[in-house]
Parts: structure tokens; sequence; C-alpha cells
């Protein structure tokens, strides 16, 4: 902990976890969750493409919808808000927002050159288009993960639910694959955390070359 009282990245990755019991009662400052958001934003991306779309949902009929569809976990109602995060396979297309600077900047020849080598890159085959979407999805969602652990907030990545079903029930485009769900809120302090799980050790994940 600094002097300020906040966690460091050290501490916010150690003391994060995924929380399984909200409290209903106390509500989120919408208006910081906002600025999470926002500041998640800082995430890194291919050509700075930023090819991520966040659903916000906060209302009763929506997370009924969603409870539905994520295997009725108690989380998604429990929780004041669950982000859908949402990444585009053909987020280097040209009508991505996103290359709008480039256009002003580097003028339309040299973008579309720009373009032409992404869509090389990710767009070869579905496989590639899905470790596009995936890959950017999932540096969001760990971004956004402790941006709420530095605020004090908690959140449950969760993957546990009928992927394309909510993709048509919230009006996603073909293009747009459900990465994640993370419901956002204050744990439940009445209720024990889970006994946190090992990690793999060094040797068994990291091979020197
Ligand atoms: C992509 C992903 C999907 C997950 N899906 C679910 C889920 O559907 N339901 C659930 O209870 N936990 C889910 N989890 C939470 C994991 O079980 C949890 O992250 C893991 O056990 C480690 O615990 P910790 O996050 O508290 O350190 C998911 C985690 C990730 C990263």
């Amino acid at each position: 902990m600094n002097n300020r009282g906040n966690l460091t990245l050290q501490e916010l990755n150690m003391s994060r976890r995924s929380v399984n019991f909200f409290d209903k009662e106390k509500d989120l400052d919408i208006r910081l969750v906002r600025k999470i958001i926002t500041e998640s934003f800082q995430a890194p991306s291919a050509y700075n493409l930023q090819p991520w779309r966040i659903l916000l949902i906060k209302s009763d009929e929506a997370k009924q919808l969603l409870h539905g569809l994520a295997y009725k976990q108690a989380k998604i109602l429990e929780a004041p808000i669950t982000l859908i995060i949402v990444a585009d396979k053909e987020g280097y297309e040209a009508d991505n927002s996103a290359w709008k600077e480039s256009f002003t900047k580097k003028g339309i020849e040299r973008t579309h050159k720009m373009i032409d080598g992404a869509r090389s890159l990710y767009g070869k085959t579905e496989s590639t288009k899905l470790k596009f979407a995936e890959s950017h999805g999932g540096l969001l969602a760990m971004n956004l993960m402790q941006l709420f652990k530095a605020y004090k907030m908690d959140t449950h990545p969760m993957s546990g639910m009928k992927f394309e079903e909510i993709k048509l029930a919230f009006n996603l485009k073909d293009s747009e694959e459900v990465v994640m769900l993370l419901p956002v809120g204050y744990r439940d302090e009445s209720k024990q955390l889970s006994v946190k799980r090992d990690r793999k050790t060094y040797e068994e994940v990291v091979t020197e070359i």
C-alpha cells in the first residue's frame, strides 16, 4: 500500500478475487463506473484498433434476460451491474472508427495500405479472426478487473453462458463475439470468500529456450 492508501499493482494482483457474493444493498456510483470503464480503454490493441464494445447491464429486465442465458448464475442478479464484453472479429476493417485518426494524420492511401495489412494478418481464416477478437477482449477484461479492484470494487469473470443466444438477445453484429461477462459490485462481507486456489509453478508454466 502506498502512502495515499492505494494498493500497489502487486497488491492488486494478489488480492483480486472472483467474488461470488455481491452486496445487494450497496449500490455503485455510476459516474465512477463510467470513469473506470473509460480508463480501461488504455489496454493495448493491434494498430490501436480497440475492437471492443461493452454492454452495461443495469435494468432489472436486462438482468433477468442475461441471468437466464448465464445458466442462472446468481451473481448476475446480485451484482448491481454486469458488463458484457464484446469484441469484433472484423474490427480491423475500415468502418472501425479507430482508423479515423490515421485517415487524418497519415492520409487515405497510407491508411488503406495499413487496413489491407491488418486484414491479411487477422482476417485470413475464421481462427485468426477469433484470435483477434478474443485476445483483445481478454486484455480489456483484465484491465477492467484490476481497475475496479483499485477503486475497491469487486468483479467476477464468467464464461458460463449461452454465447450464441446472448448474441441474438442483445442484437450483436454477426462479426461480434461475446468474450466474457463481468458482474461488478461490492463483495458481501457477511459471506466467506472461497479459499484461493493454487496457481501453477514457474516450472510448470515457463519454458526458457
Ligand atoms: C474466462 C473465465 C471464465 C470464468 N467463468 C466462470 C463462470 O462462468 N462461473 C464461475 O463461477 N466462475 C467463473 N470463472 C472464475 C474462475 O473460476 C476463477 O477465476 C478461478 O477459480 C480463480 O479464482 P480467483 O479469480 O478468485 O483468483 C471464470 C474465470 C475466467 C477467467
